[in-house]
């Protein structure tokens, strides 16, 4: 081999090994018309802060191009305590995520879970008054915005605002403010960045009547002339319902009020329901052995087989939207770290992501 020959194939090698292990190799996002993002753990970030190099942050790197923090970007841990922010955690994940150039999204502004007692209430625990809590919006919302600015490309600025039936939720910014709540949060979020993309996030996007009450919001903020970018249909489904098409025509519905819209906390749960269809944290459920049938963490392999189907007849339908949809987000990378493995009931055992609990990407994920 002469020299030349013996550089080329060093050249060949080097991007052979990045392509299967660097930041830029080849996986599940290469293969997308739209970004395919990850929600990243508090677990996770705190081996980032810590610069430790796991299988988790390299499948990550592979195999997604859009990054959230799942928790640690919430009100509760931005600002525990009134004036006291804690950014520490948030922007090593921020200068990781820029780093490794995945489009970084902020979740989330105004969200009535996660959201620290001082925020909505005075000293002696009761409402606080309609100007404290404009005060306290507008602080928490700029300072938060303001502090990554340049650094996430866009923020949830409300989420979960809107009842199954249409109604608005009875949560202490309502009570307090009334709707307005949501136009004072995208307000705030704009003055104080302009360039950033604003979204409203939701789940039980089945519902049509919840979606016409945010596509009104949609219409309200714009009549105002505010900026609102686009909505987020969560999509923490099941395997055996709600209907694609119910999703669909929620795309339809918010892209004709000249939207975009996002997939942002997709994932399916293989178990049996405890009730109905909800992303409602409070709600909990007894645990009992028939709720968590494969417990070992060892979904039966016809099982499995539909898990996959399901989310490939759904990629299909993002697919056709792909010019309408910005990102396609699962929430949280691997079954064992998945929020729903206690929810409804705690101590179940769930199946609802791409990547197994031992790390290896489901074989079906090839077929998205
Ligand atoms: O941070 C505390 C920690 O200090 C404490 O020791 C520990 C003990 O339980 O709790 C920790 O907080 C937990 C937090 O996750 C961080 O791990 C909360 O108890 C727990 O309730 C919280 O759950 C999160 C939930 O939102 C509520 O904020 C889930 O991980 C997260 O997946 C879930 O995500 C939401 C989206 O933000 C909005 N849409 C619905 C979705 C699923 O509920």
């Amino acid at each position: 081999m002469n020299k030349k020959q013996s550089i080329s194939t060093l050249t060949a090698l080097a991007v052979a090994t990045t392509m299967a292990f660097g930041a830029n190799s080849t996986g599940l996002k290469d293969n997308m018309p739209f970004k395919l993002g990850v929600a990243v753990s508090n677990a996770q970030i705190n081996d980032i802060a810590n610069g430790r190099k796991t299988q988790a942050l390299d499948l990550i790197k592979r195999n997604f191009n859009q990054v959230v923090a799942e928790n640690a970007m919430k009100d509760q841990p931005l600002q525990p305590i009134e004036g006291h922010f804690a950014f520490d955690a948030a922007d090593a994940f921020v200068d990781w995520s820029n780093k490794n150039g995945m489009k970084t999204m902020g979740h989330v502004l105004l969200w009535h879970s996660q959201l620290p007692g001082w925020f909505t209430r005075g000293d002696n625990g009761k409402l606080c008054s309609r100007e404290k809590l404009l005060d306290r919006m507008e602080n928490h919302i700029k300072t938060v915005v303001t502090h990554f600015k340049g650094r996430v490309a866009g923020w949830d600025v409300v989420n979960e605002a809107v009842e199954g039936d249409g109604s608005y939720r009875r949560s202490d910014f309502y009570k307090i403010l009334g709707e307005e709540f949501i136009d004072y949060a995208f307000k705030f979020a704009h003055e104080a960045d302009p360039d950033c993309e604003l979204w409203y996030n939701d789940y039980g996007n089945e519902s049509a009547k919840k979606n016409e009450t945010i596509a009104s919001i949609v219409r309200r903020l714009k009549s105002k002339g505010m900026r609102i970018d686009g909505v987020g249909l969560q999509t923490h489904i099941r395997i055996d319902s709600p209907s694609i098409e119910s999703y669909e025509n929620a795309i339809n519905l918010f892209v004709a009020e000249g939207v975009k819209v996002a997939i942002t906390e997709m994932d399916i749960s293989v178990l049996p329901s405890a009730w109905g269809l909800t992303a409602e944290v409070s709600t909990k459920v007894e645990y009992r052995e028939k709720l968590n049938p494969w417990p070992d963490g060892n979904l039966p392999p016809e099982v499995d087989k539909q898990l996959g189907e399901r989310y490939a007849e759904w990629f299909r339908m993002f697919r056709r939207h792909a010019a309408s949809i910005d990102r396609v987000t699962v929430w949280g990378l691997s079954d064992s770290s998945s929020w729903l493995n206690d929810f409804p009931v705690p101590g179940r055992t769930d199946y609802p992501l791409l990547v197994t609990r031992d790390m290896k990407l489901k074989p079906w994920t090839k077929s998205l």
